[in-house]
Parts: C-alpha cells; sequence; structure tokens
C-alpha cells in the first residue's frame, strides 16, 4: 500500500485547481441507469470511488466510454465520461461492490424505477458511525415500493412501477434526497419531498434530471417538487466544483500561511467554511478565476465549529479544520452533528503532539506552538486529509499510511501541493 512522505514546515503558495466534487459525480453517475440514452458527464474526478462506481454499473449493463486527455488539457483538467444503460442486464448489485463505497447503495432507486425490482446488498463506507438505510427505505416506500431485507441484501420491488408520494424525512439525509429525486422523476404523478437535503450536490443532481427531461421545482431548498415522467433521455453536463477539496486546501493554506488561488472554486459553496476561516486568520477573497486564500504573518485565531447540513459547516471538513485548531492560539470546541463516529483522526493527530479532548460529540482542541512529524495511519478519506494538513505545518517528517483512503476522494493530492512549494512523495509500496 502507498504511503505519503511530507516535510512540514513550508508555506504553500501559487495556483491549484479545483476538480470535479465526489459527491456530486456520484450520484450523477448513477442517474445514467434511469434512461437507455446517453448521459455524458463533463469534469469528472480520476478517484478511485468514480473507478469503482463505473465497475458497479458495468455490472448492471451501462456501457461507459473514458475521454483520455485533450491537447492542452493538463493531468489535472476533469474527465468526459458517456454513459449508456441501453439495457439493464442486472439489477443485483453484490456485497462484494457495494461493501466498498456506501454512494453505490443509491443504485437502488434508479433500477427500481426504471425495471420495477433491484436486489441490492446493504451498503459499507468509511467507518465514519453506523450510517443506517432506513430513510432510504421509508422514501422507496413512500413511492409504493415494497421492501424486504434477506440475508443482508435489500429486495425492492414495484411491479407495477412506482406512483408519486409524499417523503418527509425526519432527519436530513444527501443519500436520501438523491434517491427520493431519482425514483420519483420516474413515478407516476406527483411526489412532495420535504426537509430535504439543500446541498449543492442536491442541486448538481437535480439539474443534470431536468436536463434529461425530469420535472423537479424546488431543489436547494428544503420543499422539493417533482412531477414524474415517463421516461428520460440522454444529456450533457458539467460536474460541479468540489467544495469540500476547496475547503481542505483553503485550511491547509489557513495552516502554512501563503498565498494560494483556488482555481474554478465557488464561493457559495462553502460560504459558511469560508467565514469561519476568516475569523481564524485567514485573507480570502474571490476573483474571475476563483478563491484566493493567504496568510501572511498573523497567528491562527481559535474559533468554535458545529456542523451542520447545508448550510451550515460541513462534516466532511470538520477533520480538516480540527488540524488547522492544533496551532491556533486559545481552545476551539468543535461539536459533531451529524455522523456520531467521526473523530477517528483525534488520536493520530495526538501523534503529531495535538492537544485534543474529546467530551461526547464535542472535541475540544487546546492550541500548541508546534506539531512534530511523526508516523500516522488514518480510517477514512477526510480523516486522512487532516493528518495531511497538519502534516504540512509538523517540524520534521510525516508518513502517512493507508494513502488509497485519499485516492478515493483527492485527485492528484500530492502534484497539487507539491507544486505550491510543499514537500509531499508518494512512496509506491508493493502488495
Ligand atoms: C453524504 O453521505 C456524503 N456522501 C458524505 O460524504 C457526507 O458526509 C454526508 O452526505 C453528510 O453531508 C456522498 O455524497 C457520497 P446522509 P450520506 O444520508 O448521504 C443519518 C465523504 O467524506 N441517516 O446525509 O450517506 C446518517 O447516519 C462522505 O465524502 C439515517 O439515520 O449521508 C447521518 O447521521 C462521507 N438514516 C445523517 O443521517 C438513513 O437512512 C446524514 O447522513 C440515512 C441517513
Amino acid at each position: 500500500m502507498d504511503k505519503i512522505r511530507i516535510v512540514g514546515g513550508r508555506p504553500l503558495n501559487g495556483v491549484i485547481p479545483v476538480s470535479g466534487a465526489k459527491n456530486a459525480a456520484l450520484p450523477l453517475m448513477i442517474a445514467s441507469l434511469l434512461t437507455p440514452e446517453t448521459l455524458t458527464l463533463h469534469n469528472l474526478p480520476r478517484l478511485a470511488d468514480v473507478s469503482l462506481l463505473v465497475r458497479i454499473l458495468g455490472n448492471h449493463g451501462v456501457d461507459y466510454m473514458i475521454n483520455g486527455k485533450k491537447p492542452g488539457q493538463t493531468v489535472t483538467s476533469g474527465q468526459t465520461v458517456r454513459l449508456s444503460a441501453e439495457h439493464i442486464v442486472d439489477t443485483f448489485a453484490p456485497y462484494e461492490l457495494v461493501a466498498k463505497m456506501r454512494a453505490s447503495f443509491w443504485v437502488l432507486a434508479p433500477l427500481l424505477a426504471r425495471m420495477g425490482h433491484a436486489k441490492v446488498s446493504l451498503p459499507g463506507g468509511c467507518a465514519i458511525g453506523t450510517r443506517p438505510v432506513d430513510l432510504l427505505l421509508m422514501a422507496m416506500e413512500k413511492l409504493g415500493a415494497q421492501i424486504s431485507i434477506e440475508a443482508g441484501y435489500v429486495i425492492a420491488k414495484a411491479p407495477d412501477g412506482l406512483r408519486g408520494g409524499h417523503i418527509n424525512f425526519d432527519k436530513v439525509t444527501v443519500g436520501g434526497t438523491h434517491m427520493a429525486l431519482m425514483a420519483a422523476s420516474l413515478a407516476l404523478g406527483h411526489t412532495l419531498i420535504e426537509n430535504a437535503a439543500r446541498e449543492p450536490e442536491i442541486v448538481d443532481l437535480a439539474d443534470c434530471l431536468v436536463k434529461m427531461g425530469a420535472r423537479i421545482h424546488g431543489a436547494g431548498t428544503s420543499r422539493i417538487e417533482i412531477e414524474g415522467v415517463a421516461g428520460l433521455k440522454g444529456a450533457e453536463h458539467h460536474v460541479m466544483p468540489d467544495r469540500i477539496e476547496t475547503g481542505t486546501y483553503a485550511m491547509a493554506v489557513a495552516m502554512t500561511g501563503g498565498d494560494i488561488l483556488l482555481e474554478g472554486a465557488r464561493p457559495e459553496l462553502l460560504q459558511s467554511a469560508l467565514d469561519v476561516l476568516t475569523q481564524v486568520g485567514a485573507h480570502i477573497s474571490t476573483t474571475n478565476e476563483g478563491i484566493r486564500v493567504s496568510r501572511n504573518g498573523a497567528g491562527l485565531q481559535a474559533v468554535d465549529v458545529e456542523t451542520a447540513p447545508f448550510p451550515g459547516f460541513p462534516t466532511d471538513l470538520q477533520a480538516q479544520f480540527m488540524a488547522l485548531m492544533t496551532r491556533a492560539k486559545g481552545s476551539s470546541r468543535i461539536t459533531e452533528t451529524i455522523f456520531e463516529n467521526r473523530f477517528m483522526h483525534v488520536q493520530e493527530l495526538a501523534r503529531l503532539g495535538a492537544k485534543i479532548r474529546l467530551d461526547g460529540d464535542t472535541a475540544i482542541v487546546d492550541g500548541v506552538d508546534d506539531l512534530q512529524g511523526a508516523p500516522v495511519m488514518a480510517t477514512d478519506l477526510r480523516a486522512s486529509v487532516s493528518l495531511v494538513i497538519a502534516a504540512l505545518a509538523a517540524k520534521g517528517e510525516t508518513t502517512v499510511n493507508r494513502v488509497y483512503h485519499l485516492d478515493r476522494g483527492f485527485e492528484h493530492l500530492e502534484a497539487k501541493l507539491s507544486a505550491c512549494g510543499a514537500d509531499v512523495t508518494r512512496l509506491a509500496q508493493a502488495g
């Protein structure tokens, strides 16, 4: 398994191109199952999760064509993928594939809506909490599906097709809203989704579905209405920029000092995090090309943060923010409200010299003057990158093990950081 070696202490200066968003790309790719025509997605990031989903979709009968680099494009330019689900050959999604990535469970919705049945393994994914699927299944039931769970598999049936219904989520769920949007687009009649997730990735999926012929109103608000249509057609769509990648590099430069242009980033996708970074002491401005983040000289101020569904502070930036707070002046309280077990980075940050105490769903971070490099290992994607941020500012050398977590969600991480002056090297290891 590869490792990443980081020698800390260098500021970041230069340009980091922001990739297409993983968490938009995945549901968009899954939406290809809804139509027999071709869905063309541009700006798709080169990530392990994207490659895995291509394999999963292939099992269902989706043909795909991935374009290579065009002349003039850099290695960080997004790729174009054409997905054609002309014939769905199988509505079964096996444990071996679904257990590796939770989002692949969402194939249940388009398979059920288009074919009237699906058998999908209960999901796996990052070890950040129990992550049940009750709300996802409730949404399908409200659209008329019969659901049973047998031997670790969800069996969903709608022999006469789905029909519109009233879905009221008692907790905001991104995956539940994605599934409800996809299924309701092909259900007979009108669907109302209340307490829908308002994340920008929901809007990106809805925009693409509308291009495919779906009739959706209110995406981006907590009340979405859908008028089902008999069939969807092919479309062409650009994946939105990755707001979590943007926030991650913004925190990295706040940590190391320096001046970075996050090319292609859109501030409205992560305003709450940018506001927090401003309070911390970073200087943030918006340009025609993206977001510019700098910190020169001034120390980091401790700021308290509580994660919340969009437009609140994203749980997917909590670990990175904690890394930043390890070197702030004073004490910061970081409360995680979305996932009950998303503090696995705490003990690894401690290896680098961080002082963090846990009190239920809150981490209290007492800033220290210096971190010290050490070997570390992370258990999930965002936790891994929080260790990278800490390592960039630590004295001496850090090796981050289990880099496959990073490869799931950060495209060309070491190339992007090295180009801005960081000392980051991937150490390839056999086996
Ligand atoms: C999406 O996961 C993201 N994944 C996650 O990003 C992100 O952390 C999360 O939304 C919250 O923003 C993708 O988009 C691929 P949820 P999702 O359903 O949809 C509970 C990353 O690092 N819940 O919004 O799976 C659940 O346990 C990943 O890129 C139920 O109780 O999250 C959690 O507490 C990690 N029952 C809360 O809702 C259900 O049936 C929100 O989860 C479903 C969810």
